[in-house]
């Protein structure tokens, strides 16, 4: 078996940011508009009038101040609220495809690769485009890469269950070199008419090369120790959206096809999971938890990572042993850890050790641990 690292990494970052107040702004533009239109039948008790939104509540509950999406405009409209994107013909990448080329090239350049030395490409990812053609086969195609590809999708885990494919992969000389790639345009499944969580998600795209330690080039290589992963039952998070819905009988309303969670169960119960896992996982490798020097957590609520660092640390983390990137871009499911990754691994020395961590529905949770080289 070959020794495994991370050789580069990258980041798609839309051009386009929302922040909480005017979220919120045009959140209550809707409900003002919801709330007149019904004021007889709000009046006779038959409807029950909707309550405003407010950003204190937002980053009080969350540590959420923005978001990233691919279309402002339609998500802002109170008459439209969701993003409006171009259609696109069969011969051009869809939107997914062209977010994930994006970080993919940024990944093969950090780590001085061409794409046509990758064999393998997975698009690991919440929020799928289609049934198939698979993304990954058509991201092969535009990148220029051999071999193949193949989409999964493990919910916001699924960066850290692609890379467990991707290191088994190259470990056992099945691929040369194989790109984990987790494009997620969230906002097109979260329902922003919802108070309870049309705050939670933004958009983005990552990337990241793994390939031989012996043989990688790259000047910031991290070794990939070893990964773990674990899946639960629940249905505390649920996307219900798939090509049956036009079947069934009854019907689903448009909104019972998009995300919806109950937040406060999936914290009481994910945080004992991962932080489990993490302690576990580290203790089979023989890695005291106390000198892990970062953790890339997938970033969905700021107190949630809170408390799973502390578990795990045995005492409150700082900012740089956990570093936060879900108050400017949410929750971007299976790219978060990716993106605090990108964004916060120049600075660790040779031989420390940091874990990149991603949770959520399924439950399903990955634990990916690294020593910097
Ligand atoms: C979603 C989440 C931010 C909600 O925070 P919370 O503290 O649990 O808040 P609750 O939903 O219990 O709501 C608390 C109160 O605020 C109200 N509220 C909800 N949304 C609000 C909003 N946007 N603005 C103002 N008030 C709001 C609720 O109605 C409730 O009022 P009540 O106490 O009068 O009933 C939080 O539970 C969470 O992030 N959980 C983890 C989710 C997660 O990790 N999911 C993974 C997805 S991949």
């Amino acid at each position: 078996m070959k020794r495994v690292c991370i050789s580069g990494s990258g980041l798609f970052t839309p051009a386009e940011s929302i922040s909480n107040d005017e979220l919120v702004a045009s959140f209550n533009r809707y409900v003002e508009n919801f709330n007149a239109e019904n004021a007889t039948a709000i009046a006779a008790g038959t409807v029950t009038p909707l309550q405003p939104s407010s950003s204190e509540f937002i980053v009080k509950a969350s540590g959420i101040k923005a978001r990233y999406c691919v279309n402002k405009a339609g998500v802002l409209d109170p008459a439209v609220m969701r993003p409006q994107i171009r259609k696109r013909g069969d011969d051009e990448p869809c939107l997914l495809v062209e977010m994930g080329l994006a970080a993919a090239r940024q990944a093969l350049a950090s780590a001085g690769r061409e794409a046509g030395e990758v064999d393998a490409v997975v698009v690991a990812c919440s929020n799928m485009q289609r049934a198939y053609p698979a993304m990954a086969v058509e991201l092969q195609h535009y990148l220029g890469c051999g071999g193949f590809g193949f989409d999964m999708n493990v919910a916001c885990a699924s960066a850290a269950f692609g890379v467990q494919a991707a290191v088994d992969a190259v470990a056992r000389g099945s691929a040369r070199a194989v790109l984990v790639v987790s494009p997620e345009v969230c906002t097109g499944h979260l329902n922003f008419r919802n108070r309870d969580c049309h705050f939670i998600f933004g958009d983005a795209a990552t990337a990241l090369l793994i390939e031989p330690l012996e043989t990688a080039t790259a000047a910031k290589r991290f070794e990939v120790l070893g990964t773990r992963l674990v899946t639960q039952f629940s249905n505390n998070i649920r996307n219900d959206f798939g090509f049956l819905n036009v079947s069934e009988q009854p019907g689903r309303r448009w909104d019972e096809i998009l995300f919806r969670q109950e937040g406060r169960k999936v914290f009481k119960e994910v945080v004992p999971l991962v932080s489990e896992l993490l302690v576990g996982h580290l203790g089979e490798l023989g890695i005291v938890p106390a000198s892990v020097r970062r953790f890339w957590l997938h970033q969905a609520n700021l107190g949630m990572n809170h408390l799973i660092a502390k578990r795990v640390l045995g005492h409150e983390p700082g900012i740089d042993e956990a570093p936060v990137i879900l108050d400017e871009y949410a929750n971007t499911s299976s790219a978060g850890s990716v993106i605090a990754f990108h964004k916060y691994h120049q600075d660790l020395e040779p031989g420390q050790v940091g874990v990149l961590c991603a949770f959520g529905a399924g439950y399903s949770a990955g634990s990916v641990v690294l020593r910097r080289l």
